[in-house]
């Protein structure tokens, strides 16, 4: 038997709930591996002596390797779950809630929203182009983390409880072309990676021109370097000039990671 529509709006809610704990989640860990101590007790405006941190406190700084590695996490969380998931509610979903006359300005807004979270999620993306601050790049962070949980908060209670009540929407078909488009948008990057980082540096240009030669218009593959591979880019350029897209998906602080599409 197939599953009823109140079913798939749990099931919606419980994937929201998940994603939002993740990046929560991650977050958290970002503010407490990052913020460095001495700002911390800088804000504590009426700290006496005694209570002032003890200089072997454990805490870190920006360039910790615990923050490091958080900041790659939540990079890989945005350009591999929340990206997709914006992107296949834009495709599948409220499209057809866009059908019910009451929820459409709240879509428009919520179309909106999507673009917010682009422009934050680009900002992490380009950070060490952008020169994005670490101070920044958390707050971006904590932004992204709080907005999107207001955002998975109104598609719960007013778009897909909505939508769960009207029989005439096949809310099945719905989830399975969401999942479809999610793991295929996903699986497009992840298992056509080049990653070059253990290569030796005098054959890494030479495998990345060879890959991109074997693709076809539209195909794409995603490039991992441990710096950033701006002459590569000049090179590409000069190669294959309007035949390519270039898109930082990851730019540090350790791995590099960008999109190269034929067009
Ligand atoms: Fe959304
Ligand atoms: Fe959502």
């Amino acid at each position: 038997m197939s599953p009823s529509n109140a079913e798939i709006a749990d099931a919606i809610k419980a994937h929201h709930l998940q994603m939002t704990t993740k990046l929560k989640g991650l977050t958290e860990d970002l503010m407490k591996n990052g913020i460095p101590d001495q700002d911390k007790s800088n804000n504590i405006i009426s700290c006496r002596d005694d209570e002032l941190p003890e200089s072997s406190d454990t805490s870190v700084n920006p360039s910790n390797e615990k923050y490091t590695d958080t900041i790659e996490h939540i990079i890989e969380f945005l350009n591999f779950e929340l990206k997709p998931h914006a992107k296949a509610e834009e495709l599948y979903l409220y499209p057809v809630a866009n059908g019910i006359q009451r929820l459409i300005d709240l879509i428009s807004s919520m179309l909106e929203e999507h673009r917010l979270f682009e422009n934050l999620i680009g900002r992490l993306t380009t950070k060490s182009l952008k020169k994005v601050s670490d101070i920044e790049l958390i707050a971006t962070c904590y932004d992204l983390s709080v907005l999107f949980e207001l955002h998975a908060s109104k598609e719960n209670d007013f778009i897909v409880t909505e939508m769960s009540k009207d029989s005439s929407i096949e809310f099945g078909d719905i989830l399975h072309q969401m999942h479809k488009f999610i793991s295929e948008y996903s699986s497009s990057l992840t298992d056509n990676r080049l990653d070059v980082r253990t290569m030796a540096p005098a054959s890494r240009h030479e495998s990345i021109f060879s890959r991109f030669e074997q693709l076809k218009t539209g195909q794409q593959f995603l490039l991992v370097n441990d710096h950033d591979p701006k002459p590569l880019y000049y090179q590409f350029k000069a190669e294959y000039p309007d035949q390519f897209e270039w898109e930082y998906l990851m730019s540090g602080p350790s791995t590099w990671q960008v999109k190269i599409q034929k067009v």
